[in-house]
């Protein structure tokens, strides 16, 4: 996508802030109700009439609008959804697995049209066939670590839906050696998904967000262990703690945009993780001194609440911090470790 594309969403935006929109290929196009040359020109348009034009053009640009999700897929039709992120658009990193996937399934189920992105192609495509949900659902293959890719991934969700809302990091990876036999690759993959995916998102997000002009949230997904130490865990201690503090920055930053950003610390989560794989288990099982059919209750017994933490409660904390409900709160960590660390 063009930045001029990006700019005429964004006009768009500016004017309709309800409204989705759908960039159309040559075939698609049809005769328009609104023609105009340029941004400048379309923002001028907007400004004159009240209603939202049903097919623009923009130069040779081509856009179908809608009021919501539900009338941009079937023209004419209103949805009467009520739930807590109708209307809104979500981008999720990391979505193929693990809490991301989860994370991704709940925006979806509280009502969001979901873009699922990850490295892992089968993955996203296996998630795009069990939610049979084309209307409200796209999945795209972004690397977090490349610039050109982040930028591409979030194109595609304006062409989809012609906004964002609030956007999920999770795409994260944690090597886990003791420091004196840590390789250095190791270090610098840990830097560069965890910590570079997150600034790329979030940068990204906050340059879209910022031109709609509507305000947005972003969740980024950090850890217990960016409060309190994991023991043999050097690059992920530090790359989640680093992920809270870029949080707080950015909350403050981009709180007269209307932004809000706020962190998810979970504790131990096992439920579908990549992370939690068998030589992982292995490698805790080894340092507590136990078994790895001991690892998920003794960690479970960590907490002063004696309960397993599952993909859905992080999920939870996820809707809530993209909702209407959160709307004075930013800059926030949302501890869910059902009681593990006391450090905030
Ligand atoms: N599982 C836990 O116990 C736990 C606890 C606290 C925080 N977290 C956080 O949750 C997030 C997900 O962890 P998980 O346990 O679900 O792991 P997971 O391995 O199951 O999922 C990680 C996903 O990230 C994707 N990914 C990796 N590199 C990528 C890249 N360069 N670009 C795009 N996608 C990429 C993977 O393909 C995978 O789908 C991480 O940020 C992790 O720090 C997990």
């Amino acid at each position: 996508m063009t930045d001029t594309t990006r700019a005429i969403l964004a006009a768009l935006q500016r004017r309709r802030a309800t409204s989705f929109a759908r960039v159309l290929i040559p075939g698609e196009a049809g005769t328009p109700d609104l023609a105009v040359q340029s941004a400048a020109e379309l923002d001028a348009a907007l400004a004159k009439r009240a209603d939202l034009p049903r097919r623009i053009a923009v130069g040779a640009a081509h856009f179908a609008t809608g009021a919501d999700a539900h009338d941009l897929a079937h023209p004419g039709t209103t949805s009467s959804d009520t739930r807590p992120l109708s209307g809104q658009v979500a981008i999720v990193s990391g979505a193929a697995s693990g809490l991301g996937r989860a994370v991704a399934l709940g925006l979806h189920r509280a009502g969001a049209c979901v873009a699922f992105t990850d490295v892992d192609r089968a993955g996203l495509q296996a998630i795009e066939s069990e939610l049979g949900d084309a209307d409200h659902v796209i999945t795209v293959v972004v690397d977090v670590t490349a610039e050109a890719s982040v930028a591409a991934g979030f194109d595609a969700v304006l062409a989809r839906f012609g906004r964002i809302d609030t956007v999920h990091c999770c795409a994260g990876v944690a090597p886990a050696h003791d420091l004196v036999d840590f390789p250095l690759d190791r270090w610098e993959l840990s830097l560069r998904i965890n910590l570079t995916g997150y600034f790329l998102y979030g940068r990204e997000a906050a340059r879209v967000m910022r031109s709609q002009g509507h305000g947005g949230s972003m969740v980024l997904l950090s850890s217990k262990s960016g409060l309190e130490p994991s023991k043999s865990n050097t690059a992920y201690n530090a790359t989640k703690a680093g992920e809270l503090h870029m949080a707080r920055g950015w909350a403050l930053e981009l709180g007269r945009d209307g932004i809000r950003v706020n962190c998810i610390a979970p504790g131990n989560v096992f439920e579908g993780s990549k992370i939690w794989n068998p030589d992982y288990i292995a490698k805790a099982a080894q340092k507590r001194g136990i078994r790895p059919d001991e690892v998920i209750p003794y960690y479970n017994s960590l907490t002063a609440l004696n309960r397993e933490i599952k993909g859905a409660d992080i999920a939870n904390a996820a809707v809530f911090l993209a909702s209407e409900q959160a709307r004075c709160v930013t800059g926030q960590v949302l501890v869910v470790d059902s009681g593990q660390v006391w450090t905030r």
